[in-house]
C-alpha cells in the first residue's frame, strides 16, 4: 500500500502507528523555536485542490515544510484546469514534473482512487509514480481528518477504545462522518450517529454504529461529541424546515453542553457555522477542542507524509 485513500486501508495497528508517529513528531518539535526536521529534504509534495479548504491545505503545506519537503499548491482556479484540462492530464503533468506525493481534494467521490490508479501504484509496491493522499473526495472520505480527530480524542480522553463518541448533524453529505465511523470502530470506540432522518444516508444501517434522532437523550452517555456542519453547498432541495429549526433540534448550545458528562469533549472538523450546529459560547468553551484538532492535524499529516515518503512502515 503506497497511498492513503481510505480509512478502510488502515487496520488498528497501522492507524495506531500513524497516531504514535504524530505524537512523537509533536514531542520532537515541542518548545523548538525553529520547526524544521530534515526528514523529507529533496522530496516534492503537491497539494491539488479542486475544492476550497483552509485547514487541510494549510496543514499539509506546513507539515511538508516542517519536514523540509518542497511543497507546491495547485488549485483548480489558478491552474490549467480552468482551461479544461482533465484530472488525468493534470495528474500526469504533476507526476512528470517530479511530484513524490500528490494530495488531492476533489468534489467527486472516488477521485483520489482514480488518481492513484492512473499514477500506476494502486495496490502495488514497485511503482515509481507519486504517492496519493485523499484530502477529501466528495461525500466519500476524509481519512486524515478522522486520524487527527482520533489523535485529539487520545489527547483529551487518554484512549479511543471503549469510548462512546457521538457524531451529530449532516451525516448524508459528510465525508468526515464516513471516515470517522470506520476509523473509530477500527480503534474500538462505540459510535452513535445523531441526525434527523433526512440527513442520514441510505445504507447507514450497515455501518458499524448505532443511529439516533434524539440528541438530548444521547448526550449524557457520550465521552465526546463531534458536531458537523450542514453542507448546504451539496444539497439539492430542503432537508429541514429552516436553520432555526435545525439548531433547535440538533445544535449544541449551552443547555446541551451541560448535559454532557464533565470529562466529555466537543469536536468540530471546521469550518463551523456558529449559531447553527454549534453555539458561539460552546465553540469557545474549554470543552471544545477545535483548535487542538487543527494543531494535531499538522503533526498527523507530518506522520502520513513520513510513512509514505520516508521509508517508515507502509500505511497498510
Ligand atoms: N476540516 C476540513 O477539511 O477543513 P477545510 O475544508 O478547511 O480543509
Amino acid at each position: 500500500m503506497r497511498h492513503l485513500l481510505s480509512v478502510s486501508d488502515l487496520d488498528a495497528a497501522t492507524a495506531t502507528s500513524l497516531l504514535d508517529t504524530a505524537d512523537r513528531l509533536k514531542q520532537a518539535l515541542l518548545g523548538r523555536e525553529v520547526h524544521k526536521l530534515p526528514t523529507l529534504r529533496g522530496r516534492t509534495v503537491i497539494t491539488l485542490f479542486y475544492e476550497d479548504s483552509t485547514r487541510t491545505r494549510v496543514s499539509f503545506e506546513i507539515a511538508g515544510k516542517w519536514m523540509s519537503a518542497d511543497t507546491i499548491n495547485v488549485s483548480a482556479k489558478g491552474s490549467s484546469v480552468s482551461k479544461g484540462e482533465s484530472l488525468k492530464d493534470t495528474a500526469a503533468t504533476l507526476a512528470a514534473a517530479g511530484a513524490d506525493c500528490v494530495i488531492i481534494r476533489h468534489p467527486a467521490s472516488g477521485a483520489a482512487h482514480r488518481l492513484a490508479a492512473w499514477l500506476g501504484r494502486e495496490g502495488g509496491s514497485g511503482g515509481s509514480g507519486p504517492a496519493v493522499v485523499n484530502a477529501g473526495d466528495g461525500t466519500h472520505e476524509h481519512p486524515t481528518q478522522a486520524l487527527l480527530d482520533a489523535a485529539t480524542l487520545r489527547d483529551r480522553l487518554g484512549s479511543v477504545a471503549g469510548r462512546r463518541i457521538g457524531i451529530v448533524g449532516d451525516i448524508t453529505h459528510s465525508r468526515v462522518a464516513r471516515s470517522n465511523v470506520m476509523l473509530l470502530a477500527t480503534l474500538g470506540a462505540e459510535v452513535r450517529l445523531v441526525a434527523p432522518p433526512t440527513l442520514l444516508p441510505v445504507g447507514v444501517g450497515d455501518w458499524p454504529c448505532r443511529v439516533s434522532h434524539d440528541l438530548d437523550a444521547e448526550l449524557p452517555g457520550l465521552d465526546a461529541v463531534m458536531m458537523l456542519r450542514v453542507q448546504a453547498e451539496r444539497m439539492r432541495g430542503g432537508f429541514f424546515p429552516s436553520a432555526r429549526e435545525y439548531a433547535i433540534g440538533y445544535g449544541l448550545n449551552e443547555r446541551r453542553l451541560a448535559m454532557l458528562p464533565e470529562h466529555a469533549v466537543v469536536l468540530h472538523p471546521g469550518p463551523m457555522v456558529r449559531g447553527m450546529e454549534i453555539a458561539p459560547a460552546v465553540a469557545d468553551s474549554p470543552r471544545a477542542a477545535v483548535l487542538e484538532q487543527v494543531r494535531n492535524g499538522v503533526h498527523l499529516r507530518m506522520a502520513v507524509l513520513y510513512h509514505l515518503l520516508a521509508g517508515a512502515p507502509e500505511v497498510r
